[in-house]
């Protein structure tokens, strides 16, 4: 089956290619996809499969029914939505859109959907299971996958995989990570209200200014005295404001920061143990205080079960010289993590960059994708989605 997968690959890549310049010509901000969902759920239609419409907004799901004994539904995520960024490449399928661009390779994710459910309903043998295409607006502002779930595309759902390109591994190779791929992030903002006096006078004020900074040194000593230094939690506040001249005493300051970790203890505990902290500054100072934690997405945690099934598939696949097993997570998110909430699944990289010349990183706006990895992208989805009827368990 290997062999007719590849095949199946190899000829429609041409197809796959002009796909990938039309999304990439056409880009559309979160929420807002409303052609590429058209033309997802044209192309999807086309090739047979039972495509629902307007799923989480303007998501597009699409059902590739098993002929088999097996009930299990294996569900692919790929994400449509482009950037608030002008496009810097001179590529002749650059940006018709002015100031959006697909930035981040999701023309590429959308591309990878379309052509695996290409592939894979044109075997000689339909599938023994159902396989579930997740077509996901809205991932750069991390909003898609909770409307998705919302609108019930989890449902009957029994794994999940999801795909991510990445310009620092080349073309035509993978990787392949265990455990934590992406960090939980979440939004801090925090209010310490003092009381305004003479810059001269201060033992008459309470100085929320001088109390504010007290708040962030504790908090970034308290990382590193208090939390398992195995367990890493970056917090940066990226925001601070308060005061109204230089001799007066602020009695307000806000600050605003965003919380990435890793482990999901940690990650559960942070809200209270960040207010203990600053709750316990703030007292002894005199100062009022309040913290605002809204959770964002969690941990993307790679299921072992799915993670060996693309490494597998793909060492199979791609020969194992094209398969990286990556050894560090990255502190970035993805709102993949919540649909693992709702199912075990796994994440892979797809390396999109350039052997001959250094490649931009993603969301700038000159990133560029070497082509080939599309051809990598979908025989990896293909082959792994028809292996889990196979082997897993
Ligand atoms: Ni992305």
């Amino acid at each position: 089956m290997l062999t007719e997968i590849k095949a199946l690959v190899e000829n429609l890549a041409p197809r796959l290619i002009e796909i990938r310049r039309h999304l990439h010509a056409h880009p559309e901000l979160s929420g807002q996809e409303y052609q590429t969902a058209a033309y997802v759920a044209g192309v999807l239609s086309s090739c047979g499969l039972q495509v629902q419409e307007s799923v989480g907004k303007t998501g597009v799901v699409g059902d590739l029914k098993g002929q088999g004994q097996d009930s299990r539904c294996l569900a692919i995520r790929t994400d449509m939505d482009a950037l608030p960024i002008t496009e810097g490449t001179h590529l002749e399928f650059a940006s018709r859109h002015p100031g959006i661009m697909h930035a981040c390779g999701h023309d590429i994710h959308t591309t990878l959907g379309l052509g695996t459910a290409m592939v894979l309903s044109q075997l000689s043998e339909p599938l023994p299971g159902n396989l579930r295409f997740l077509f996901q607006p809205a991932e750069e502002i991390a909003q898609g996958a909770s409307w998705m779930i919302q609108d019930g595309a989890m449902g009957g759902v029994n794994h999940i995989l999801g795909v991510h390109v990445f310009p620092s591994i080349p073309a035509q190779t993978v990787g392949i990570r265990y455990g934590a791929l992406t960090a939980a992030a979440d939004d801090l903002e925090i209010f310490i209200q003092g009381e305004s006096g003479h810059g001269a006078r201060p033992h008459e004020a309470i100085d929320a200014i001088w109390i504010a900074s007290q708040v962030v040194t504790s908090l970034q000593q308290a990382i590193s005295r208090t939390q398992n230094p195995l367990r890493p939690i970056v917090l940066t506040i990226g925001q601070i404001s308060g005061g109204r001249a230089p001799n007066v005493i602020a009695d307000q300051v806000r600050m605003a920061g965003t919380v990435r970790s890793l482990h999901p203890e940690t990650h559960a505990n942070l809200p209270d143990w960040i207010e203990g902290i600053v709750g316990h500054v703030c007292r002894t100072y005199g100062a009022k205080y309040e913290v605002n934690y809204r959770r964002g997405v969690p941990s993307v945690q790679n299921d072992s079960q799915l993670t060996k099934l693309l490494e597998e598939t793909s060492r199979e696949a791609l020969g194992s010289e094209r398969v990286q097993i990556i050894t560090e997570p990255s502190l970035g998110a993805e709102d993949f993590s919540l649909y693992l909430e709702q199912a075990p699944g796994a994440m892979f990289r797809l390396g999109v960059g350039f052997s001959e010349r250094a490649n931009h990183p993603l969301h700038h706006p000159q990133f560029e994708a070497d082509e080939k990895a599309i051809v990598t992208g979908v025989l990896t989805l293909s082959y792994a989605a028809y292996q889990y009827w196979q082997g897993l368990a």
